[in-house]
């Protein structure tokens, strides 16, 4: 994990999307507590960067979300710091397995650190109502 880390550098897109991609198939198969401080402060610099390729910017949402249902209490406290471009990035993409897993993570996130969202819970609930198959009753309602 420490090497995945280091190879979430922008600079190499493809390496970083891959890498990207790899953390986060692994976080929903293996104990990421230890290791969230190594790959998140890469990922949220990411995710806000300008000019960042969509498809980098779609997988660091993902992999973010899926780090945050998998460590809630490590990842929550960050909200402020990625949900904006988050919300933007993953609100418009199809509804698959990757997808559900880091709504799922907002989600329990929100639910950790709500003040978190306060600024940005019109976006959190349009991305959420535009999913096609919402299985989560959402929170607020
Ligand atoms: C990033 O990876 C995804 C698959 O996970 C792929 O669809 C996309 O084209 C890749 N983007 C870049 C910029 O390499
Ligand atoms: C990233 O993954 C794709 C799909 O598996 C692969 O074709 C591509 O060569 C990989 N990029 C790098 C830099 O290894």
């Amino acid at each position: 994990m420490p090497i995945l880390g280091l190879n979430l550098n922008p600079e190499f897109i493809s390496v970083c999307n891959n890498t990207t991609w790899a953390i986060g198939e692994i976080a929903m198969q293996m104990e990421m507590q230890p290791y969230v401080g190594v790959v998140l402060p890469n990922l949220v610099e990411i995710i806000n960067r300008p000019n960042t390729p969509k498809t980098l910017l779609e997988n660091t949402a993902i992999t973010i979300g899926r780090l945050g249902y998998v460590c809630p209490q490590e990842v929550a406290p960050q909200l402020q710091q990625f949900i904006r471009p988050w919300c933007t990035s993953l609100r418009n993409i199809r509804d698959n397995e990757e997808k559900d897993s880091a709504f799922r993570g907002i989600c329990v996130m929100i639910g950790v650190n709500p003040a978190g969202v306060v600024q940005v819970s019109r976006c959190v609930i349009k991305a959420v109502e535009a999913t096609e198959d919402v299985q989560l009753t959402p929170f607020w309602k």
